[in-house]
Protein backbone atom coordinates (compact mmCIF):
# COMPACT_ATOMS: atom_id res chain seq x y z
CA UNK A 1 0.00 0.00 0.00
CA UNK A 2 2.54 2.58 1.20
CA UNK A 3 4.83 1.63 -1.93
CA UNK A 4 2.42 2.58 -4.26
CA UNK A 5 1.57 5.48 -2.66
CA UNK A 6 5.08 6.20 -2.98
CA UNK A 7 5.00 5.51 -6.72
CA UNK A 8 1.96 8.13 -7.05
CA UNK A 9 3.84 10.56 -5.46
CA UNK A 10 6.69 10.16 -8.11
CA UNK A 11 4.53 10.02 -10.89
CA UNK A 12 2.87 13.60 -9.40
CA UNK A 13 6.17 14.89 -9.10
CA UNK A 14 7.04 13.74 -12.49
CA UNK A 15 4.47 15.01 -14.10
CA UNK A 16 1.71 17.80 -13.35
CA UNK A 17 -1.30 15.74 -12.67
CA UNK A 18 -4.46 16.95 -14.58
CA UNK A 19 -6.66 16.61 -11.85
CA UNK A 20 -4.58 17.68 -9.33
CA UNK A 21 -2.99 20.65 -11.12
CA UNK A 22 -6.06 21.78 -12.22
CA UNK A 23 -8.07 22.09 -9.37
CA UNK A 24 -6.28 25.22 -8.47
CA UNK A 25 -7.20 28.54 -10.41
CA UNK A 26 -7.16 28.93 -14.09
CA UNK A 27 -5.37 31.90 -14.36
CA UNK A 28 -2.26 32.07 -12.49
CA UNK A 29 -0.50 34.85 -11.81
CA UNK A 30 -1.96 38.38 -12.91
CA UNK A 31 -0.69 39.00 -16.86
CA UNK A 32 -1.74 36.86 -19.55
CA UNK A 33 -1.50 37.54 -23.67
CA UNK A 34 -3.70 37.46 -26.53
CA UNK A 35 -2.49 35.29 -29.65
CA UNK A 36 -4.04 36.33 -32.81
CA UNK A 37 -3.44 34.73 -35.39
CA UNK A 38 -5.03 37.18 -38.56
CA UNK A 39 -1.19 37.18 -40.37
CA UNK A 40 0.63 34.46 -42.70
CA UNK A 41 3.88 36.32 -41.92
CA UNK A 42 3.94 35.58 -37.90
CA UNK A 43 6.09 33.27 -36.42
CA UNK A 44 5.04 29.78 -36.47
CA UNK A 45 3.05 28.11 -33.51
CA UNK A 46 6.46 26.02 -32.08
CA UNK A 47 8.71 29.49 -32.09
CA UNK A 48 5.66 31.19 -30.22
CA UNK A 49 5.64 29.25 -27.40
CA UNK A 50 9.59 29.64 -27.41
CA UNK A 51 8.63 33.45 -26.87
CA UNK A 52 5.93 32.73 -24.94
CA UNK A 53 8.69 30.85 -22.60
CA UNK A 54 11.63 33.07 -22.95
CA UNK A 55 8.70 35.91 -21.97
CA UNK A 56 7.78 34.24 -19.00
CA UNK A 57 4.18 34.25 -20.07
CA UNK A 58 1.72 31.52 -18.70
CA UNK A 59 -1.24 32.45 -19.72
CA UNK A 60 -2.55 33.06 -22.90
CA UNK A 61 -5.53 32.83 -25.14
CA UNK A 62 -6.64 32.35 -28.35
CA UNK A 63 -9.30 33.13 -30.40
CA UNK A 64 -10.45 29.70 -32.05
CA UNK A 65 -8.93 25.94 -31.46
CA UNK A 66 -6.34 25.63 -34.66
CA UNK A 67 -4.82 21.87 -34.48
CA UNK A 68 -1.39 23.03 -35.28
CA UNK A 69 -1.71 25.43 -32.40
CA UNK A 70 -2.99 23.07 -29.64
CA UNK A 71 -0.39 20.45 -30.57
CA UNK A 72 2.39 23.07 -30.08
CA UNK A 73 1.51 23.85 -26.86
CA UNK A 74 1.44 20.67 -25.89
CA UNK A 75 3.62 19.54 -22.77
CA UNK A 76 4.42 23.11 -22.28
CA UNK A 77 3.28 24.09 -19.22
CA UNK A 78 1.37 27.24 -20.52
CA UNK A 79 -2.43 27.68 -19.39
CA UNK A 80 -4.64 28.22 -22.82
CA UNK A 81 -8.21 29.68 -23.04
CA UNK A 82 -9.37 28.77 -26.56
CA UNK A 83 -12.58 30.13 -28.64
CA UNK A 84 -15.63 29.11 -29.68
CA UNK A 85 -16.11 31.59 -33.17
CA UNK A 86 -18.70 33.47 -33.66
CA UNK A 87 -19.47 31.63 -36.62
CA UNK A 88 -20.08 28.44 -34.81
CA UNK A 89 -22.54 29.84 -32.03
CA UNK A 90 -25.79 28.97 -34.19
CA UNK A 91 -24.61 25.32 -34.72
CA UNK A 92 -23.56 24.43 -30.89
CA UNK A 93 -27.15 26.42 -29.24
CA UNK A 94 -28.87 24.15 -31.91
CA UNK A 95 -27.97 20.51 -30.14
CA UNK A 96 -26.42 19.44 -27.23
CA UNK A 97 -24.87 16.53 -29.68
CA UNK A 98 -23.32 19.28 -31.86
CA UNK A 99 -21.86 21.01 -28.56
CA UNK A 100 -20.15 17.95 -27.51
CA UNK A 101 -18.86 16.50 -30.96
CA UNK A 102 -17.28 20.43 -31.05
CA UNK A 103 -15.66 19.91 -27.89
CA UNK A 104 -14.86 16.57 -28.35
CA UNK A 105 -13.01 16.84 -31.20
CA UNK A 106 -11.06 20.27 -30.28
CA UNK A 107 -11.08 20.46 -26.16
CA UNK A 108 -10.71 16.82 -25.00
CA UNK A 109 -8.67 15.25 -27.68
CA UNK A 110 -6.16 17.84 -26.71
CA UNK A 111 -5.92 16.80 -22.94
CA UNK A 112 -4.18 17.09 -20.42
CA UNK A 113 -1.14 17.64 -22.28
CA UNK A 114 -2.31 20.83 -23.72
CA UNK A 115 -3.59 22.77 -20.94
CA UNK A 116 -6.88 23.84 -22.11
CA UNK A 117 -8.21 25.86 -19.11
CA UNK A 118 -11.41 27.47 -20.36
CA UNK A 119 -13.54 27.54 -23.44
CA UNK A 120 -14.83 31.34 -24.17
CA UNK A 121 -18.05 30.54 -26.30
CA UNK A 122 -18.12 33.60 -28.47
CA UNK A 123 -16.45 37.05 -28.35
CA UNK A 124 -18.17 40.26 -28.02
CA UNK A 125 -21.75 39.23 -28.95
CA UNK A 126 -23.93 41.12 -27.20
CA UNK A 127 -23.64 44.73 -28.03
CA UNK A 128 -22.46 43.34 -31.15
CA UNK A 129 -23.79 43.63 -35.00
CA UNK A 130 -24.99 40.38 -35.39
CA UNK A 131 -28.15 40.72 -33.75
CA UNK A 132 -29.59 37.12 -34.24
CA UNK A 133 -26.37 35.89 -32.39
CA UNK A 134 -27.61 37.83 -28.78
CA UNK A 135 -30.41 35.27 -28.70
CA UNK A 136 -28.31 32.24 -29.15
CA UNK A 137 -25.09 32.95 -26.82
CA UNK A 138 -26.68 31.69 -23.93
CA UNK A 139 -27.98 28.33 -25.77
CA UNK A 140 -24.83 27.58 -26.46
CA UNK A 141 -22.72 28.41 -23.47
CA UNK A 142 -25.40 26.45 -21.41
CA UNK A 143 -24.64 23.73 -24.21
CA UNK A 144 -20.96 23.13 -24.13
CA UNK A 145 -21.35 23.21 -19.98
CA UNK A 146 -23.47 20.45 -20.20
CA UNK A 147 -20.93 18.79 -22.78
CA UNK A 148 -17.74 19.73 -20.23
CA UNK A 149 -19.89 18.23 -17.50
CA UNK A 150 -20.96 14.71 -19.36
CA UNK A 151 -17.34 14.50 -20.13
CA UNK A 152 -16.22 15.01 -16.74
CA UNK A 153 -14.24 17.91 -17.56
CA UNK A 154 -15.79 20.83 -15.62
CA UNK A 155 -13.33 21.03 -12.31
CA UNK A 156 -10.46 21.69 -15.84
CA UNK A 157 -11.90 23.86 -18.51
CA UNK A 158 -14.01 27.56 -17.44
CA UNK A 159 -16.55 28.60 -19.49
CA UNK A 160 -16.91 32.09 -20.05
CA UNK A 161 -17.80 34.54 -22.94
CA UNK A 162 -16.40 38.47 -23.29
CA UNK A 163 -17.80 41.24 -23.47
CA UNK A 164 -17.08 44.81 -25.16
CA UNK A 165 -17.92 47.99 -23.38
CA UNK A 166 -20.83 48.25 -25.67
CA UNK A 167 -22.91 46.35 -23.29
CA UNK A 168 -22.56 49.27 -20.79
CA UNK A 169 -24.39 52.44 -20.51
CA UNK A 170 -23.00 55.75 -18.19
CA UNK A 171 -19.45 54.00 -17.73
CA UNK A 172 -18.60 57.32 -16.10
CA UNK A 173 -18.51 57.85 -13.34
CA UNK A 174 -18.13 54.56 -12.96
CA UNK A 175 -20.81 54.42 -9.67
CA UNK A 176 -23.39 55.67 -12.12
CA UNK A 177 -22.75 52.16 -15.19
CA UNK A 178 -25.52 50.13 -15.79
CA UNK A 179 -25.74 47.01 -18.35
CA UNK A 180 -27.36 49.18 -21.97
CA UNK A 181 -31.15 48.95 -21.55
CA UNK A 182 -31.20 46.85 -25.49
CA UNK A 183 -28.77 44.21 -24.04
CA UNK A 184 -30.52 43.53 -20.52
CA UNK A 185 -32.62 40.17 -21.12
CA UNK A 186 -29.74 38.71 -22.85
CA UNK A 187 -27.16 39.33 -20.40
CA UNK A 188 -29.09 39.03 -17.53
CA UNK A 189 -29.86 35.25 -17.84
CA UNK A 190 -26.21 34.68 -18.74
CA UNK A 191 -25.11 36.16 -15.90
CA UNK A 192 -27.24 33.98 -13.90
CA UNK A 193 -25.65 30.98 -15.37
CA UNK A 194 -22.42 32.00 -15.02
CA UNK A 195 -23.01 32.68 -11.49
CA UNK A 196 -24.23 29.05 -10.88
CA UNK A 197 -21.41 27.68 -12.61
CA UNK A 198 -19.06 30.00 -10.93
CA UNK A 199 -17.23 31.81 -13.71
CA UNK A 200 -16.14 35.29 -14.03
CA UNK A 201 -17.17 38.59 -16.36
CA UNK A 202 -15.42 38.61 -18.73
CA UNK A 203 -14.19 42.24 -20.21
CA UNK A 204 -11.95 43.72 -22.91
CA UNK A 205 -11.55 46.96 -21.87
CA UNK A 206 -9.70 49.43 -23.68
CA UNK A 207 -8.73 52.89 -22.40
CA UNK A 208 -7.01 53.72 -25.78
CA UNK A 209 -10.66 53.47 -27.49
CA UNK A 210 -12.63 55.49 -23.98
CA UNK A 211 -9.30 58.35 -24.59
CA UNK A 212 -10.19 58.45 -28.58
CA UNK A 213 -13.49 58.78 -28.03
CA UNK A 214 -13.36 62.35 -26.31
CA UNK A 215 -9.82 63.43 -26.34
CA UNK A 216 -11.11 66.78 -25.55
CA UNK A 217 -12.35 65.67 -21.94
CA UNK A 218 -9.88 63.03 -21.18
CA UNK A 219 -6.17 63.72 -19.95
CA UNK A 220 -4.23 61.50 -21.92
CA UNK A 221 -1.71 59.92 -19.03
CA UNK A 222 -4.35 59.10 -17.25
CA UNK A 223 -5.52 56.93 -19.70
CA UNK A 224 -1.74 56.00 -19.72
CA UNK A 225 -0.97 55.34 -16.23
CA UNK A 226 1.37 58.11 -16.02
CA UNK A 227 0.49 60.92 -12.91
CA UNK A 228 -2.36 63.19 -13.10
CA UNK A 229 -4.72 63.83 -10.75
CA UNK A 230 -7.20 61.35 -11.23
CA UNK A 231 -10.53 61.27 -10.92
CA UNK A 232 -12.85 61.57 -7.93
CA UNK A 233 -15.82 59.43 -8.11
CA UNK A 234 -17.80 61.31 -5.30
CA UNK A 235 -21.19 58.90 -5.20
CA UNK A 236 -18.49 56.01 -4.19
CA UNK A 237 -16.34 58.40 -2.38
CA UNK A 238 -13.41 56.51 -4.64
CA UNK A 239 -10.59 57.77 -6.17
CA UNK A 240 -9.52 56.78 -9.24
CA UNK A 241 -5.65 57.55 -10.60
CA UNK A 242 -6.05 55.24 -13.71
CA UNK A 243 -9.12 54.76 -16.51
CA UNK A 244 -8.30 51.11 -16.64
CA UNK A 245 -9.37 50.67 -13.34
CA UNK A 246 -12.17 53.21 -13.41
CA UNK A 247 -13.35 51.20 -16.22
CA UNK A 248 -13.57 47.68 -14.54
CA UNK A 249 -15.13 49.10 -11.49
CA UNK A 250 -17.80 50.65 -13.66
CA UNK A 251 -18.25 46.79 -15.01
CA UNK A 252 -18.55 46.08 -11.25
CA UNK A 253 -21.15 49.10 -10.75
CA UNK A 254 -23.60 47.25 -13.45
CA UNK A 255 -23.02 43.64 -12.15
CA UNK A 256 -23.91 44.90 -8.53
CA UNK A 257 -26.83 46.93 -10.36
CA UNK A 258 -27.92 43.20 -11.75
CA UNK A 259 -27.91 41.71 -8.95
CA UNK A 260 -24.44 39.91 -9.25
CA UNK A 261 -22.51 41.78 -6.82
CA UNK A 262 -19.73 38.72 -6.14
CA UNK A 263 -19.17 38.11 -9.73
CA UNK A 264 -15.18 38.49 -10.19
CA UNK A 265 -14.28 40.73 -13.55
CA UNK A 266 -11.56 39.55 -16.09
CA UNK A 267 -10.23 41.77 -18.70
CA UNK A 268 -9.56 39.22 -21.41
CA UNK A 269 -8.23 42.26 -23.63
CA UNK A 270 -6.77 45.54 -22.94
CA UNK A 271 -3.68 47.18 -25.11
CA UNK A 272 -2.55 50.47 -27.25
CA UNK A 273 -2.28 50.28 -30.91
CA UNK A 274 1.71 51.40 -31.76
CA UNK A 275 0.12 52.77 -35.32
CA UNK A 276 -3.39 54.32 -36.63
CA UNK A 277 -5.16 56.45 -39.16
CA UNK A 278 -4.95 60.30 -39.13
CA UNK A 279 -8.25 61.03 -36.56
CA UNK A 280 -6.50 58.06 -34.48
CA UNK A 281 -3.54 60.14 -33.38
CA UNK A 282 -2.76 58.73 -29.48
CA UNK A 283 -1.67 56.01 -31.38
CA UNK A 284 1.72 55.76 -31.42
CA UNK A 285 5.16 54.14 -30.36
CA UNK A 286 5.51 56.01 -27.34
CA UNK A 287 1.80 55.88 -26.11
CA UNK A 288 1.76 52.37 -26.39
CA UNK A 289 4.76 51.76 -24.77
CA UNK A 290 4.02 53.90 -22.12
CA UNK A 291 0.82 51.89 -21.69
CA UNK A 292 2.06 48.27 -21.71
CA UNK A 293 5.15 49.33 -19.55
CA UNK A 294 3.21 50.42 -17.13
CA UNK A 295 0.29 47.88 -17.35
CA UNK A 296 2.59 45.87 -17.00
CA UNK A 297 3.61 47.28 -13.58
CA UNK A 298 -0.17 47.51 -12.33
CA UNK A 299 -0.98 44.26 -12.97
CA UNK A 300 2.43 43.18 -11.24
CA UNK A 301 1.43 44.97 -8.00
CA UNK A 302 -1.37 41.75 -7.56
CA UNK A 303 -3.94 44.57 -6.43
CA UNK A 304 -7.96 44.71 -6.95
CA UNK A 305 -9.34 47.97 -7.82
CA UNK A 306 -10.80 51.13 -5.18
CA UNK A 307 -14.33 49.10 -5.25
CA UNK A 308 -13.45 45.37 -5.20
CA UNK A 309 -9.79 45.58 -3.73
CA UNK A 310 -9.95 42.14 -2.70
CA UNK A 311 -10.24 40.94 -6.42
CA UNK A 312 -6.92 41.06 -7.76
CA UNK A 313 -6.85 42.56 -11.10
CA UNK A 314 -6.04 39.89 -13.98
CA UNK A 315 -5.45 41.19 -17.67
CA UNK A 316 -4.57 39.55 -21.07
CA UNK A 317 -2.69 41.66 -23.16
CA UNK A 318 -4.00 42.83 -26.81
CA UNK A 319 -1.88 41.29 -28.35
CA UNK A 320 1.44 38.75 -29.13
CA UNK A 321 1.71 40.22 -32.63
CA UNK A 322 0.92 42.63 -35.11
CA UNK A 323 -2.06 41.05 -37.20
CA UNK A 324 -1.91 42.52 -40.86
CA UNK A 325 -5.06 40.73 -41.94
CA UNK A 326 -7.56 42.20 -39.27
CA UNK A 327 -9.88 44.32 -41.22
CA UNK A 328 -11.28 48.10 -39.67
CA UNK A 329 -8.99 51.16 -39.02
CA UNK A 330 -5.08 50.87 -39.08
CA UNK A 331 -4.99 51.02 -34.97
CA UNK A 332 -6.46 47.05 -35.01
CA UNK A 333 -3.69 45.80 -37.28
CA UNK A 334 -0.88 47.55 -35.01
CA UNK A 335 -1.54 46.21 -31.23
CA UNK A 336 1.11 43.87 -31.06
CA UNK A 337 3.78 44.10 -28.89
CA UNK A 338 5.77 42.13 -31.24
CA UNK A 339 6.60 42.90 -35.66
CA UNK A 340 5.50 39.77 -37.49
CA UNK A 341 9.08 38.98 -37.66
CA UNK A 342 9.45 38.47 -33.76
CA UNK A 343 11.35 42.01 -33.26
CA UNK A 344 9.57 43.55 -30.44
CA UNK A 345 7.42 46.67 -31.74
CA UNK A 346 9.13 48.32 -28.64
CA UNK A 347 11.25 47.72 -25.68
CA UNK A 348 8.68 47.07 -22.15
CA UNK A 349 11.39 44.48 -21.04
CA UNK A 350 10.09 41.26 -22.71
CA UNK A 351 12.80 39.53 -25.30
CA UNK A 352 12.47 39.53 -28.65
CA UNK A 353 12.28 35.71 -30.34
CA UNK A 354 16.10 36.14 -32.11
CA UNK A 355 17.42 37.61 -28.73
CA UNK A 356 20.09 35.52 -27.23
CA UNK A 357 17.73 34.72 -24.26
CA UNK A 358 15.18 33.38 -26.83
CA UNK A 359 17.46 31.71 -29.04
CA UNK A 360 18.77 29.82 -25.96
CA UNK A 361 16.46 28.30 -25.84
CA UNK A 362 15.33 27.54 -30.34
CA UNK A 363 15.94 24.64 -31.94
CA UNK A 364 15.22 22.59 -28.85
CA UNK A 365 11.15 22.47 -28.01
CA UNK A 366 12.02 19.33 -26.22
CA UNK A 367 14.45 20.76 -23.85
CA UNK A 368 11.32 23.11 -23.15
CA UNK A 369 8.63 20.34 -23.32
CA UNK A 370 11.18 18.47 -20.39
CA UNK A 371 10.91 21.22 -18.10
CA UNK A 372 7.63 21.71 -18.02
CA UNK A 373 6.89 18.12 -17.08
CA UNK A 374 9.19 19.42 -14.07
CA UNK A 375 7.31 22.60 -13.91
CA UNK A 376 7.30 23.92 -10.11
CA UNK A 377 3.50 23.32 -9.73
CA UNK A 378 3.91 23.90 -5.94
CA UNK A 379 0.58 23.00 -5.58
CA UNK A 380 0.70 19.37 -7.10
CA UNK A 381 3.57 18.84 -4.72
CA UNK A 382 1.79 20.17 -1.55
CA UNK A 383 -0.83 18.09 -2.14
CA UNK A 384 1.18 14.80 -2.82
CA UNK A 385 3.10 15.31 0.37
CA UNK A 386 0.20 15.58 1.89
CA UNK A 387 -1.44 12.41 0.38
CA UNK A 388 1.72 11.25 0.86
CA UNK A 389 2.25 11.46 5.03
CA UNK A 390 -1.56 11.05 5.48
CA UNK A 391 -1.14 7.43 3.96
CA UNK A 392 2.19 6.61 5.12
CA UNK A 393 0.56 6.47 9.03
CA UNK A 394 -1.42 3.80 8.51
C1 LIG B 1 -31.35 27.92 -30.36
O1 LIG B 1 -31.65 26.64 -29.85
C2 LIG B 1 -32.98 26.49 -29.41
C3 LIG B 1 -33.10 25.11 -28.76
O2 LIG B 1 -32.70 24.12 -29.64
C4 LIG B 1 -33.94 26.66 -30.58
O3 LIG B 1 -35.27 26.55 -30.14
C5 LIG B 1 -33.70 28.02 -31.21
O4 LIG B 1 -34.49 28.16 -32.38
C6 LIG B 1 -32.24 28.20 -31.57
N1 LIG B 1 -32.02 29.57 -32.06
C7 LIG B 1 -31.51 29.81 -33.27
C8 LIG B 1 -31.48 31.24 -33.69
O5 LIG B 1 -31.08 28.94 -33.98
C1 LIG C 1 16.38 40.82 -34.53
O1 LIG C 1 15.59 41.23 -35.63
C2 LIG C 1 15.59 42.62 -35.86
C3 LIG C 1 14.60 42.92 -36.97
O2 LIG C 1 14.73 42.01 -38.03
C4 LIG C 1 17.02 43.08 -36.19
O3 LIG C 1 17.03 44.45 -36.41
C5 LIG C 1 17.93 42.73 -35.02
O4 LIG C 1 19.25 43.06 -35.34
C6 LIG C 1 17.84 41.23 -34.71
N1 LIG C 1 18.58 40.95 -33.49
C7 LIG C 1 19.38 39.89 -33.36
C8 LIG C 1 20.03 39.74 -32.00
O5 LIG C 1 19.55 39.06 -34.23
Amino acid sequence: MRRSLQFLYLLLLWCDDPIVAWATEAFIGTYGINYGRLADNIPSPDEVVILLRAAKIRNVRIYDVDHTVLKAFSGTGLDLIVGLPNGNLKDVNASEDNALDWVKENVQSFLPDTRIRGIAVGNEVLGGDDYELWGVLLGAVKNVYSAIKTLKLDDVVQITTAHSSAVFANSYPPSSCKFNDNVDQYMKPLLAFFQEIGSPFCLNAYPFLAYLSDPANIDINYALFQKTQGIDDQKNNLHYDNMLDAIIDAAYVALEDAGFKKMEVIVTETGWASKGDSNQAAATVDNAKTYNYNLRKRLALRKGTPLRPKYVLKAYIFALFNEYQKPGATSERNFGLYKPDGSLSYDIGFPALNSSSATSLHGSLKVIRDQACFGSNVVVHVVSTVILILFSRF
